[in-house]
């Protein structure tokens, strides 16, 4: 198929912040994508535009029954000056995991990569270089159709907008604290919570806010039925060394798959080390944490991208993880997986595009 995308540039582009003043999502580029859908029609009028303010009907369905999905992926400045995107063939198929899951018409994939690659294109200069720094790219989809009936939307909008970042946390690759949640859940399999949707994140704040009373980062989600087997770090996949060996949960529906997990499981099996995926308790993280297997533990998301977790706070007792701070592998991986990213290293699983 030929795609077409109609390009309207800005005459008034916006002052670019300093890498020390970006943190997360704060800044916007110059232009967004949008495309639109309509019942009978299909997506169509794919369009880059300057960024602006969207209006929408207040009876939109996405206000009210939450049908809408996102994804999260980053463009990089390499160190010969060329750009990259870290597998973003994987975000469009999740993308469409998403969708379907939420009743959102499919978006052809090559739609969606050409979209990427050319406003990534168009807004280059906003991709910052200071280590450390990206170009978040946040596609997402909306239900737009004016009606308060709970049924799919007829009309949707899909979207990209983007944002040059620093760091997810304040903290960097330092360990962060992380609070074992006992009283909220994150999902359930059979619901929403392997696909990125709002209200899974909507839901988590609650939690979020009782971490951070208690001093905490994150919090580590705990199964929705046993209240047993641990699933997730706050947004992130979260992974386990137990001696040599890494353990991180099996995707029993209750979970994203993250992208990043996917590639750090990748990554640790080529260096030739056993990853298992698999249910794992707090109870066996917590006596391993007494007997001294725990040794590392962190969280994998495409934000943070690699995030060391120092402590856990659970049943009123503080478990240090390793010696607290960050373990050699969290930063191997960690070193790795940016160098890769931003092409400080070879990338030997093609997937800097
Ligand atoms: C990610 O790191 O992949 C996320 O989903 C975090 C995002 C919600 C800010």
């Amino acid at each position: 198929m030929t795609i077409q995308i109609r390009i309207e540039r800005t005459t008034a582009p916006k002052p670019r912040p300093q890498a020390s003043e970006l943190g997360f999502g704060k800044y916007f580029t110059d232009h967004m994508f949008i495309v639109d859908y309509a019942e009978g029609k299909g997506w169509h009028d794919a369009r880059i535009v300057p960024y602006q303010p969207i209006t929408l009907d207040p009876a939109a369905k996405v206000f009210h029954y939450g049908q809408t999905i996102f994804e999260g992926l980053k463009a990089y400045r390499t160190e010969t000056g060329q750009i990259a995107l870290f597998r973003p063939d994987m975000n469009m198929k999740r993308l469409n995991r998403s969708n379907d899951r939420m009743s959102i018409p499919a978006i052809e994939e090559e739609l969606g990569l050409e979209a990427l690659r050319q406003l990534v294109l168009i807004d280059k200069d906003w991709i910052p270089d200071a280590p450390e720094t990206s170009l978040y790219v946040r596609p997402f989809v909306i239900a737009t159709e004016a009606a308060l009936g709970v049924s799919p939307s007829k009309q949707y909008q899909f979207i990209i907008i983007m944002s040059p970042v620093g760091s997810y946390y304040a903290e960097g690759i330092k360990p962060v604290s992380i609070y074992v949640e006992s009283e909220y859940v994150r999902a359930v399999a059979g619901g929403v919570g392997h696909v990125k949707t709002a209200g899974n994140y909507a839901a988590g704040l609650k939690a979020q806010e009782g971490a951070t009373e208690q001093g905490c980062a994150q919090v580590l989600w705990l199964d929705g039925v046993h209240r047993k087997y641990v699933e997730e770090v706050g947004s992130m996949n979260v992974f386990f060394r137990l001696g040599n060996k890494i353990v991180t949960p099996a995707l029993t529906g209750s979970l994203l798959s993250g992208i990043t997990r996917d590639s750090v499981i990748h990554l640790l099996r080529h260096w030739g080390l056993e990853v298992e995926e698999r249910l794992i308790s707090i109870d066996e993280v917590t006596q391993a944490q007494k007997d001294g297997s725990l040794k590392e533990m962190f969280g994998t998301g495409t934000a943070a991208v690699i995030s060391p977790v120092g402590s856990l706070y659970w049943q009123g007792e503080k478990l240090t993880i390793g010696d607290g701070s960050t373990g050699e592998l969290t930063l191997r991986v960690y070193e790795t997986m940016t160098g890769i990213q931003t092409g400080r290293i070879e990338d030997p699983f093609g997937w800097r595009v």
